[in-house]
C-alpha cells in the first residue's frame, strides 16, 4: 500500500483515516465484484484502498451530491478555489458573522459548496443536522479561517477525489444501507461503517439497538464477504452486540484514539473490532508490521495492550 494517505475534503464524525493502514490487511485483495460501501462518510476509506469499481453509498443527501459534483465536473478545484476565495474574504470581513449566512442559504438551496464551506469553517468540523434536516452546527469562530494555505490544501484534496473518481467506476449512491446491501452480488465486497450506537447522533446518524439488529440481519444475509466496522470496548464498558450477533465470525482489534472536541482530556481511547465473515488470517495481503487479534469478546482489553497498539 502507499502509505501516503489520501485526505478527503469533506469531514465526518467516526472518519477512519488513522484505521487505513489497519484496514488494509484485513481487506479481500482478490475480489472481481464490486467493492460497496453503504455508510460511506467522508469516502476515505475507498478513496485510499482504491477498489476498481465501487458503490459508495449513504442516506446523507449533502454526501452524495457533492461526490456527484466532482463525478461529473460540475465541482472542480478551479471552482473551489474561487468560490472559496470569495467566500472566505467576505467571512473575514464580516468578522465571522457571514458563516451564518452560508448556513441559512445551504439550509435552503442545499448548494455543495456551502457544504464544504460548512463542513471546513464549523465548530469541531462536526456534521450534524436537526430533525428538520438543517445544519445547525455553530461557527468555529476563526474568520481568518480560509488562508490562501487552507484554499490550497482543500482544492489540492479535491482534486486528488477527482482524479481518482476520474478514473474509476465509482457510483454515488443516496440510499438507506439496507438497500445498498441488498445489491450486493457473489464477488463482491462490503464494508459497513454505521454510527456507533449513542455517539454523534444526528438527523442522518440516529442509530440505536434495532438498528444494529437490522444491519446484523442485512450483512449475514448478503451473498459475498463483507466487513464490519464496530467497537469493541473502552475503558468503561464493552460493546454487547459483538456477544449478540457475531460471536461466529472473526473479529480483529485495534485500539484508536477519536478526536471529539479540541482538547487533549477529549481524546477517548477506543478499542476498535473489524468483523468480518471470512477468516483475515488466509489473505495473502502482506500484514504489514500489523497485528490483529481474536479476542474473547466479553473481555474488555485495556487500551495500550500489545497488539492494540495505535497506528
Ligand atoms: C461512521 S460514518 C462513516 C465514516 C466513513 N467510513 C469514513 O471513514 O469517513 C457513518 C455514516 O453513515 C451514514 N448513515 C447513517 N445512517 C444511515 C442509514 N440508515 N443508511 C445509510 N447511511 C447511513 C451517515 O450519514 C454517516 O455518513
Amino acid at each position: 500500500m502507499n502509505h501516503r494517505l489520501t485526505v478527503p475534503p469533506i469531514k465526518c464524525q467516526g472518519i477512519k483515516t488513522k484505521l487505513i493502514p489497519w484496514l488494509w490487511t484485513l481487506v479481500p485483495q482478490d475480489f472481481n465484484g464490486t467493492w460497496i460501501e453503504p455508510f460511506m462518510g467522508s469516502g476515505v476509506v475507498a478513496f485510499n484502498l482504491l477498489p476498481r469499481r465501487a458503490l459508495l453509498a449513504d442516506s446523507n443527501p449533502h454526501i452524495i451530491n457533492f461526490y456527484q459534483a466532482i463525478a461529473s465536473g460540475q465541482l472542480s478545484g478551479s471552482s473551489v478555489r474561487h468560490y472559496l476565495v470569495r467566500e472566505g474574504g467576505k467571512l473575514l470581513d464580516s468578522q465571522g458573522e457571514h458563516y451564518y449566512v452560508i448556513r441559512e442559504r445551504f439550509n435552503q438551496t442545499g448548494d455543495s459548496l456551502d457544504f464544504l464551506f460548512l463542513n471546513r469553517a464549523c465548530f469541531n468540523g462536526l456534521m450534524r443536522f436537526n430533525r428538520k434536516k438543517e445544519f445547525n452546527v455553530p461557527f468555529c469562530r476563526r474568520p481568518s479561517r480560509f488562508s490562501s494555505a487552507y484554499i490550497t490544501k482543500i482544492v489540492n484534496q479535491v482534486n486528488r477525489v477527482a482524479a481518482i473518481i476520474r478514473v474509476k467506476d465509482y457510483q454515488f449512491s443516496c440510499m438507506t444501507y439496507e438497500t445498498t446491501i441488498r445489491s450486493a452480488v457473489p464477488g463482491d465486497v462490503i464494508y459497513a461503517d454505521p454510527p456507533y450506537i449513542s455517539r454523534h447522533n444526528d438527523y442522518y446518524n440516529g442509530w440505536d439497538d434495532s438498528d444494529e439488529q437490522r444491519l446484523a440481519t442485512e450483512l449475514q444475509g448478503a451473498p459475498c464477504r463483507f466487513l464490519l466496522s464496530t467497537w469493541h470496548s473502552n475503558s468503561f464498558r464493552s460493546n454487547s452486540c459483538l456477544g449478540m450477533f457475531w460471536s461466529q465470525y472473526h473479529i480483529s482489534t485495534r485500539e484508536h484514539f477519536y478526536h471529539v472536541g479540541a482538547r487533549e482530556n477529549n481524546r477517548h481511547p477506543m478499542v476498535e473490532a473489524l468483523v468480518t465473515n471470512y477468516d483475515p488470517s488466509e489473505l495473502s495481503t502482506e500484514l504489514d508490521g500489523c497485528e490483529t487479534t481474536q479476542l474473547g469478546l466479553l473481555h474488555p482489553v485495556a487500551p495500550g495492550t500489545p497488539g492494540n497498539n495505535p497506528l
